[in-house]
């Protein structure tokens, strides 16, 4: 049996992902190390289809680069499909998002997107969300307050020093909780004033996890 690099993985997930890519449809892209791969895939389509929408300065610039035309969201009425990576993923397709800061706008173009498809290896699966550290983007003048507020709900938050979002906000990482109930939080953390949004991505989680392993890459429903 060959053993496959984490990275070889990424791009096996990646790969696969096209098979849910329509004909003559606007696609949803993520960002981050696995968005990167189903990015190039997706540029040996590129002809197929119309465009994509990105959630990134950083994906925007790579599908440009393979010339692949980026629309403005507010430009479009809906998407297909939406594929992004994630920091962790649950069987109940619950995930952590935002490791590469961009969040908010991922979680605005999957808010928009009929399904959302999540590419992963399989060191993302986890029984319970919260070893790796969920993010949550702030208005930069209420940082201290959230870091105080996210103390109150058990967490270590910690300020991602020197990280700009593409929103002009910053990043807090909350370590240490132990998240049993992944909406519920969800919530929470979004109503403390001054979050723009948090990592978690339970109240749309993913419909389709498309995992690679080294037994191959399975399509989860
Ligand atoms: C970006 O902000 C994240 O949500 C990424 O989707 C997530 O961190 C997965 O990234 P990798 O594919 O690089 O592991």
């Amino acid at each position: 049996m060959t053993t496959l690099t984490q990275n070889e993985m990424k791009k096996a997930a990646a790969e696969k992902a096209i098979e849910f890519i329509q004909p003559d449809t606007i696609v949803g892209v993520g960002t981050g190390s696995t968005v990167n791969y189903f990015i190039d895939a997706l540029a040996t389509i590129k002809n197929q289809i119309i465009g994509a929408v990105s959630s990134s300065e950083q994906s925007s610039q790579r599908l440009k680069e393979h010339g692949i035309e980026v629309f403005d969201l507010n430009s479009v009425d809906n998407l297909d499909v939406y594929i992004d990576g994630a920091d962790e993923i649950t069987k109940h397709m619950a995930m952590i998002k935002g490791g590469g800061a961009a969040l908010t706008r991922e979680k605005i173009v999957a808010a928009v997107a009929k399904k959302f498809i999540c590419i992963a290896d399989n060191s993302k699966q986890v029984d319970i969300l919260g070893r790796f550290p969920l993010p949550v983007e702030v208005i930069p003048m209420a940082r201290s307050y959230v870091a105080r507020e996210l103390v109150k709900l058990g967490g270590d938050p910690e300020y991602r020093q020197g990280v700009v979002t593409d929103n002009g906000n910053v990043i807090l990482d909350v370590h240490n909780l132990n998240i049993l109930d992944p909406k519920a939080l969800e919530t929470q953390i979004n109503n403390i004033v001054g979050v723009v949004t948090n990592g978690l991505f339970a109240l749309r989680g993913a419909d389709i996890l498309v995992l690679s392993t080294n037994q191959g890459t399975k399509i989860i429903k």
